[in-house]
C-alpha cells in the first residue's frame, strides 16, 4: 500500500515523500519584488516536504497583483531568490517556483507607469484590492490583443528560465484562483470571439500555449500546473467547469508535464476521479486535506501526492508530525499577509514545542 512517506519520481525530480507544501502568498517581499532573507528561513524550515511549491511569483511587472509579492521579472529578483533556493537545498528539500500572473486582479498603483491591468476581456472583477492607499476597487481591465497574448506567454517562458537560473528545481504554472489563466479558462471572464474565446477548446488555448512555451524553455519534465475547479474566489464564474477542466486536461495530457495539481472548491472526489484518469503524469490533490484523508487518497491511488496549505504554515515539520501522529497546530489567519516574522518563521517544530 502506498503511503505519504514513500518516495516519488515527479518528472525530473525525485521527492523523498508525498507531502507537498502548497503555494501560499505571504506578502513579505520588498517593494521591488525581492524576497527578503526571512523567506529563506521560512522555506528552509519546511524543507522536509517532499516538494515545496513557492508562493505566487509575478513573471513580469504587469503580472503583479498584490503589495509585497515577489517577482522573477529581472536579474535582481533572480539574485534574491538564489538565497532562498540554496537554503532549501542545504536543508535537503526541493522547491519549484509558482508563476502567477494576476491579470485583472490588480490595480494601476501596483503596475508599471500606473498601467491598467490586462485580461482576456474588459470584464471588471467585483471587489477590492489591497494597495498602499488602502482597499481600492478593481478597475475595468484592458482586453489583451493577440499580440499581447503572445507577449505574456513569452513573459512566462522568460520567467521560467530565470527561475531555473535562480536555483529552483522547476516551475508551477498558476492556472487557479481566478488569476489570468483562469480568467481565460472561464466563460464569465472570457468573452473573446477569436481563437482564445468561445468554446472550451478555445478558452484552454492560452494555458496550453503558455505551457508549451515554458516547456520549450526549461523542459516539460520540471513543469507542473495548478487548477482550482469551481473556485469562485476573485469573482470567477464558468457555465460548465467540469467540461472546461476535462478539455484542458485532455489537451495538456500529451505535453509530458511533471505534474497536475488540482485543488477543487467543490465536488472534490468527482474532479479527482475525472481528472486523474485523464492525466498520465504525477497527480497532486490539494485543498482541505488532513492526516486521514491525505493518507486515504494516496493509499487508494486517487492521487500520487497531497498538497497542504494552512497546515504547512503552522507545522513546519508537517511530514514528521503526520508520520508520528503528533497533534497538528492551527495557522493564525491574521498573520497570513501581515509581514514580519510573526506567523511566518516562529511556528515551532513538534520536538521544540
Ligand atoms: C495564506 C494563503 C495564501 C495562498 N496563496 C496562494 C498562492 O499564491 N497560489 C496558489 O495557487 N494558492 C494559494 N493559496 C491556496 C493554497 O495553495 C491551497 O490550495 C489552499 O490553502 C487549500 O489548501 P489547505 O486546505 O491545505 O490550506 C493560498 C492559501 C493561503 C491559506
Amino acid at each position: 500500500m502506498t503511503t505519504l512517506f514513500d518516495a516519488l519520481k515527479v518528472g525530473r525530480l525525485t521527492l523523498r515523500n508525498r507531502v507537498v507544501m502548497a503555494p501560499m502568498t505571504r506578502a513579505r517581499a520588498d517593494d521591488s519584488g525581492r524576497p527578503l532573507p526571512i523567506a529563506a528561513t521560512y522555506y528552509a524550515q519546511r524543507a522536509s516536504a517532499g516538494l515545496i511549491i513557492s508562493e505566487g511569483i509575478f513573471p513580469e511587472p504587469m503580472g503583479k497583483g498584490y503589495v509585497h509579492t515577489p517577482g522573477l521579472a529581472d536579474a535582481v529578483h533572480v539574485e534574491a531568490w538564489k538565497a532562498v533556493t540554496a537554503a532549501v537545498h542545504v536543508a535537503g528539500g526541493e522547491i519549484v517556483a509558482q508563476l502567477m500572473h494576476a491579470g485583472r486582479i490588480s490595480h494601476p498603483s501596483l503596475l508599471p507607469g500606473n498601467a491598467t491591468p490586462v485580461a482576456p476581456s474588459a470584464v471588471r472583477a467585483e471587489g477590492t484590492v489591497y494597495t498602499d492607499s488602502g482597499m481600492l476597487p478593481h478597475p475595468v481591465p484592458v482586453a489583451l490583443t493577440e499580440g499581447g497574448i503572445a507577449a505574456v506567454i513569452q513573459g512566462y517562458a522568460a520567467a521560467a528560465r530565470r527561475a531555473i537560473e535562480a536555483g529552483f528545481d522547476g516551475v508551477e504554472f498558476h492556472a487557479a484562483s481566478g488569476y489570468l489563466p483562469m480568467q481565460f479558462l472561464s466563460s464569465g471572464t472570457n468573452l473573446r470571439t477569436d481563437r482564445y474565446g468561445g468554446s472550451a477548446t478555445n478558452r484552454v488555448r492560452f494555458t496550453v500555449e503558455a505551457l508549451q512555451a515554458i516547456a520549450a524553455a526549461i523542459g516539460a519534465d520540471r513543469l507542473g500546473i495548478k487548477i482550482s475547479p469551481e473556485m469562485a474566489f476573485n469573482d470567477i464564474t464558468d457555465h460548465d467547469p467540469m467540461q472546461t477542466c476535462t478539455t484542458l486536461v485532455d489537451q495538456i495530457a500529451p505535453l509530458g508535464l511533471a505534474y497536475l495539481h488540482v485543488a477543487p472548491a467543490a465536488r472534490q472526489s468527482e474532479y479527482h476521479h475525472e481528472l486523474r484518469k485523464r492525466f498520465p503524469g504525477t497527480y497532486i490533490a490539494g485543498a482541505g486535506f488532513d492526516a486521514g484523508s491525505a493518507a486515504a487518497i494516496v493509499a487508494s491511488g486517487g492521487a500520487d501526492a497531497v498538497a497542504f496549505g494552512q497546515l504547512f504554515i503552522a507545522n513546519p515539520d508537517l511530514p514528521q508530525r503526520l508520520r508520528e501522529g503528533t497533534p497538528l497546530a492551527a495557522a493564525d489567519p491574521s498573520t497570513f499577509y501581515a509581514g514580519g516574522e510573526k506567523g511566518y518563521t516562529d511556528y515551532p517544530v513538534a520536538t521544540a514545542a
